[in-house]
């Protein structure tokens, strides 16, 4: 039976270009959107794919979650948690609580809520995934080495994502022994609504790159940070 794929954000960017990689390669597809609009732009796409409308920042997903996917498959073997907003301040004068706050409810929070409504289904799978798109800004490592230095990225976004790292580790410790591979993935620096000043890749680049992993990962390599196509990075 083909395998089930669940991505968060595929409204547009990389989450778009991942469901339309998934839907072609014969996975069914459970798209997340925030608007009824989205889900029946998808949906003309890609007539045979479930669209789930809901907020990853909204604790109402978790439910939406869980209602569609055991509704309309009882299984679930891959999670893209891909959903994610880059924030505005990257000078310390301007960063804000209420910036920081919102960006560790999408980044953080929200996987949470998404991983609480698809769990049932993931341990129903006989191989089952879950894949956090992190970022390099992510690396405390790299950070540390001076290598984002230049400047120009977002206090709340490079904060919520070393954060999104962290629940990553977390997840992969509880959960890799009974079976479930969690990593981060880096997908490169994409031309998209989240880019970054030295974006060089199409978003159905990096979406080939992510694919890729998605298929070698299993139990053995659960637990890693990667930048899909590239090799593993730096914490
Ligand atoms: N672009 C890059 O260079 C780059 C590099 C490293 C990592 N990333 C990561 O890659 C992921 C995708 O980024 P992208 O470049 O494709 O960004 P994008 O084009 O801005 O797309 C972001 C997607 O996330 C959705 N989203 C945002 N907040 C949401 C929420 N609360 N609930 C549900 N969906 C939500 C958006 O939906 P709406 O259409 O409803 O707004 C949209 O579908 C993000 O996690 C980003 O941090 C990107």
């Amino acid at each position: 039976m083909n395998e089930t794929v669940c991505i968060t954000g595929a409204s547009r960017g990389l989450g778009f270009e991942l469901a339309r990689l998934f839907y072609a390669r014969g996975y069914r597809v459970f798209p997340l959107v925030r608007s009824p609009a989205s889900a029946a732009a998808l949906l003309r796409e890609m007539p045979e794919c479930r669209p789930i409308v809901a907020d990853v920042a909204d604790d109402g997903c978790t439910v939406a979650m869980r209602t569609a996917l055991d509704e309309h498959s009882g299984t679930l073997d891959l999670l893209i948690n891909n959903a994610g907003i880059s924030g505005i301040a990257d000078r310390f004068a301007n960063v804000s609580p209420r910036e920081t706050g919102e960006l560790f409810n999408v980044h953080c929070s929200g996987i949470i809520r998404t991983v609480h409504g698809a769990l049932p289904m993931l341990e129903r799978s006989s191989n089952p995934r879950i894949i956090n798109i992190s970022s390099r800004l992510a690396s405390l490592s790299k950070t540390a080495a001076g290598e984002f230095n230049q400047g120009g990225f977002t206090y709340s976004y490079r904060m919520a994502k070393a954060a999104q790292n962290m629940l990553t580790l977390c997840l992969h410790q509880e959960l890799s022994g009974r079976g479930i591979h969690v990593s981060a993935v880096h997908p490169g620096k994409i031309q998209t609504g989240c880019a970054a000043h030295d974006a060089d890749l199409k978003p159905h680049e990096a979406a080939e790159n992510v694919f890729d992993w998605c298929r070698t990962a299993g139990p053995l390599n659960s637990g890693q940070f990667v930048e899909a196509g590239a090799g593993k990075l730096p914490w």
